[in-house]
């Protein structure tokens, strides 16, 4: 009998997975080779921008639902028109896509964290907010949980978005395919600050982004048995996680494309009416 047991809870935690980053053994540098750089046998990374090249990373395995965290520290000073992307996307056509964007800005200027999430290759689903440090002075956390039910995008264990699975009523959700982890340092200065008033000062560059601890907590590919994750299951907020969302939308909000009318003149896309 105990050995039953014990052999239903291997099998069992045979499914389930958590990652605790080593840079070398979970990603591969995919661009600008010399301008990224793997530091501390691995425990860091590092992008960086000059008018040469900018760099980017990308994670070794996919995943089909997840929780991942990463700690990101932003390109210091004057970082304007520089854009630091963290996302997840699948490969191919029809593609689904979990995005972060960081705008860089002038010297004490605020940051601006845009986020999307695209489904089927729909996107159009910006939001963006201030954040409410610095998030060039130290190491914040990134997140992303992804589950059948929702995508909800935290910084620091504070819920900043939530993109609910809304097939019900006919908006394509992501939950079919696996995603990759991409991260890359870039040059957008031609949007990215002031809506693109403001360039990069190359006497600036080096441009640095730093990258620390990641973890992911996965489902095995093999199997659709996930659902003892706490992550896995959460259906929606608690109160008090709702608390917090509504104070980030009611005092850092600076775009949300839910209340953006002009753009979409034949009325918001559904998910936003729900
Ligand atoms: C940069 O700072 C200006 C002035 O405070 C602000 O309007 C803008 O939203 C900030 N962020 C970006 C990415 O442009």
């Amino acid at each position: 009998m105990a050995l039953l047991f014990l052999f239903l809870v291997l099998t069992h935690l045979a499914y389930l997975q958590n990652i605790s980053a080593n840079f070398y053994s979970d990603f591969d540098i995919t661009w600008g080779n010399d301008h990224a750089k793997i530091l501390d046998n691995g425990q860091q990374l590092q992008l960086t921008l000059d008018q040469s090249s900018g760099s980017g990373f990308q994670s070794k395995n996919e995943y089909l639902f997840a929780k991942i965290d990463m700690q990101i520290k932003l390109v210091p000073g004057n970082s304007a028109g520089t854009v630091t992307a963290y996302y997840m996307s699948s490969q191919g056509d029809k593609h689904d896509e979990i995005d972060f964007e960081f705008l860089g800005n002038l010297s004490g200027d605020p940051y601006i964290m845009q986020t999307n999430v695209f489904s089927q290759d729909q996107g159009n689903r910006e939001q963006r907010i201030y954040l409410w440090f610095d998030p060039t002075a130290d190491f914040h956390t990134y997140s992303v949980l992804w589950n059948p039910q929702q995508i909800l995008f935290s910084v620091d264990g504070t819920p900043v978005r939530v993109f609910k699975n809304n097939e019900n009523v006919g908006v394509a959700y992501p939950k079919n395919q696996g995603m990759r982890i991409y991260s890359s340092l870039w040059n957008g200065d031609d949007w990215a600050t002031r809506g693109g008033l403001v360039k990069i000062d190359w006497s600036k560059a080096p441009f640095v982004a730093s990258y620390q601890n990641f973890n992911a907590q996965v489902c095995s590919t093999s199997s659709s048995d996930c659902s003892a994750n706490a992550w896995y299951s959460q259906v929606a907020l608690d109160s008090g996680e709702q608390q917090q969302l509504e104070w980030v939308r009611k005092n850092y909000m600076v775009y949300d494309y839910c209340s953006d009318t002009k753009r979409f003149p034949q009325g918001l896309p559904t998910e936003c009416t729900r």
